[in-house]
């Protein structure tokens, strides 16, 4: 006999990616940020007196709440700072969707979705994107007819890396009945040349919200710190109702302070980024994969019809190798690996590595 709720006990759980003990793997599979945070975020952690653990820590992350509002120029209703971006998925399934209403989400994009979505015991419509990662032209009318009242994407998509314009996303919260969240947990790697700005829409429409994550641009996805925002009457529920009381210790919101505070240091490392981008792309074409372009701090590598490896087999042979990347095992996705872009000399690593792989196994 069984005490957990029926649907806990028939769902699926997430397979998070692997996360190894060994500092000489190189993990180029989570996308982390290759460089290390903002030296002003050591200096915080170093400056942290434990006795401030002593008390509980501020609430509702004011100060912190209060940065970020004047980073994006928004009110500090506007924001709410969660407990990594994965809180913010979970709060805003809590907050919006009755259990056995109906959720929203593309087919592929960020497999946690559909697992939070099974938790709270609501339906999944799922929308199966096209060839080129392009969403349904009549997405939100298909959203309206399955009366979904919570729809997620993701933009730059995971796993794909590619870019929905901000025109677009306005038309969809335009003809969305329900409330749409833009996961942006990858958009500090855009090209700043694109001009993508979502935060700009927030005042025109009371149904967008829109997630972040320190995980990915900020260096710190071993601090667990993330935040929505969007109209006040959206955060104010979450803030005040569906939240845990101190849902981000006070060792995050310092940290999380300081590297707001040193953004020219993280803008840095996401021009570098982009540069190491390119060129792994350009090294990834040159050996025979298909690479479509990234907005991301990640590549979709497909591997043609004429290698006579697999995806999965190029996978097990680079972990023989210790060097890790993502393989799905699923539609669309199991001919091809998501390679996190590293350092320069991590992704020298990568293709030496793979050269040798496909000259042995091809
Ligand atoms: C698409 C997407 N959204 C959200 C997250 C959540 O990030 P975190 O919980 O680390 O802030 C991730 C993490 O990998 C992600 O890939």
């Amino acid at each position: 006999m069984s005490y957990e709720r029926d649907n806990i006990r028939r769902m699926t759980a997430y397979q998070w990616g692997e996360q190894p003990d060994s500092r000489e793997v190189l993990k180029l599979n989570t996308n982390e940020n290759p460089f290390p945070p903002s030296p002003a975020v050591a200096i915080a952690l170093t400056a942290f007196g434990v006795d401030q653990l002593r008390r509980y820590p501020a609430p509702t992350a004011n100060d912190l709440r209060q940065k970020l509002a004047e980073l994006h120029e928004m009110e500090v209703d506007n924001i709410v700072i969660t407990h990594g971006g994965d809180e913010g998925l979970r709060l805003a399934l809590t907050t919006f969707v009755e259990p056995g209403r109906c959720f929203g989400m593309l087919e592929p994009s960020y497999s946690l979705y559909s697992v939070l979505a099974e938790i709270q015991g609501a339906k999944i419509f799922s929308a199966p994107l096209g060839d080129s990662w392009d969403i349904p032209r009549d997405f939100a009318h298909q959203l309206n007819e399955a009366a979904v009242n919570l729809a997620c994407i993701v933009n730059p998509h995971a796993p794909s890396g590619t870019l929905l314009d901000a025109d677009r996303i306005s038309r969809l919260a335009n003809d969305f009945q329900g409330v749409l969240l833009v996961d942006e947990a990858y958009v500090d790697f855009v090209d700043p040349a694109l001009r993508y700005d979502l935060v700009r829409l927030i005042n025109a429409f009371d149904n967008l919200l829109i997630l972040r994550t320190f995980s990915k641009g900020y260096s710190l996805a071993g601090l667990r710190l993330g935040y929505l925002i969007g109209a006040a009457e959206l955060i104010e529920p979450i803030i005040n109702k569906t939240r845990d009381s101190y849902n981000v210790d006070q060792i995050s919101q310092t940290l999380g302070e300081a590297a707001i505070g040193d953004r020219a240091y993280a803008e840095e490392t996401w021009r570098q980024v982009r540069a190491a981008r390119r060129l792994l792309r350009e090294e990834l074409i040159k050996m025979g994969f298909q690479v479509g372009i990234s907005q991301t701090n990640f590549l979709l590598a497909e591997v043609p019809l004429d290698f006579s490896a697999s995806a999965e087999e190029i996978y097990r042979a680079l972990k023989a190798e210790d060097i890790l990347v993502r393989f799905f095992a699923t539609p669309l996705l199991e001919d091809k690996l998501r390679i996190s872009v590293g350092t320069k000399a991590q992704n020298t690593r990568l293709c030496k590595a793979l050269a040798r792989i496909i000259g042995k196994l091809t």
